[in-house]
């Protein structure tokens, strides 16, 4: 069995200093890893960045993140990223990571993903040359996400984004802002790998549960939506197999 620990949307500066390190000292008899699913900081500055090293890092159990849009917001997010490597985090832009936990490998592909809305309700590619930039952006990331995922040799696989590959999660928020919370083009890459999990942030006022097309288990797991420091998930237990308990 893998015990996977996630939280989002921690928005970390000097104010939250000690806010979560009390259960994060719990971690190791709890949980295997921790991912974090994007906005670590509140406004991405370096300063920040090390508040957020110095409430998540040193832990006993490996640390994965994505950024999200909040860590993008001072055109910064290059150095902070780099105060999170060096706190010994794992920054996954496009990219994935194999864990071996307990014996079994961990497999996790994130991106922060971008918008765009879902089937029925989103933007597409055509007239102007912002409206190109924007999906352009979100498909550039997607499908870096899903070659990532696809391309991960492991046991049990999990995708860790920021913004929503689905619309179920963001139930609860405004329907007008869902363009802004996620788009279908990150559940179609989650779709066409064996993922066995999808973790997300970004929808504060959105819902925990939700599955992909193709059938996914997707969660959201901001923190004002989970209301404790991490939520946590078990994969490849042997009531489940491969998949997720309760899934
Ligand atoms: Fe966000």
């Amino acid at each position: 069995m893998i015990r996977i620990a996630a939280v989002g949307d921690v928005h970390v500066d000097k104010d939250v200093l000690g806010r979560y390190r009390p259960a994060l000292e719990q971690l190791p008899d709890v949980a295997d890893v921790l991912l974090i699913a994007g906005d670590l900081t509140r406004h991405g500055t370096v300063d920040e960045a090390k508040c957020m090293a110095q409430e998540f890092g040193g832990l006993a159990v490996p640390v994965v993140v994505v950024l999200g849009n909040h860590d993008h917001q001072s055109d910064q997010e290059l150095q902070v990223m780099d105060v999170l490597r060096d706190a010994g985090m794992t920054v996954l832009e496009g990219e994935g990571t194999v864990l071996t936990l307990n014996g079994h490998r961990l497999g996790v592909a994130g991106a922060k993903g971008f918008g765009g809305g879902f089937a029925g309700a989103c933007a597409s590619s055509f007239g102007e040359r912002e409206m190109k930039n924007f999906v352009g952006t979100t498909e550039a990331i997607a499908d870096k996400l899903g070659a990532a995922l696809r391309g991960l040799e492991c046991d049990a696989l999990v995708a860790l984004t920021h913004y929503a590959p689905v619309p179920e999660t963001l139930t609860g928020e405004p329907l007008e802002i869902y363009p802004f919370l996620g788009s279908y083009l990150l559940g179609q890459a989650i779709d066409s790998a064996p993922t066995a999990l999808a973790l997300h942030g970004h929808a504060h006022h959105g819902s925990e549960r939700g599955r992909t097309p193709g059938g996914v288990p997707v969660r959201n797991v901001a923190h004002p939506v989970i209301k404790q420091a991490y939520n946590v998930y078990q994969l490849l237990s042997e009531e489940a197999g491969a998949g997720l308990v309760n899934a």
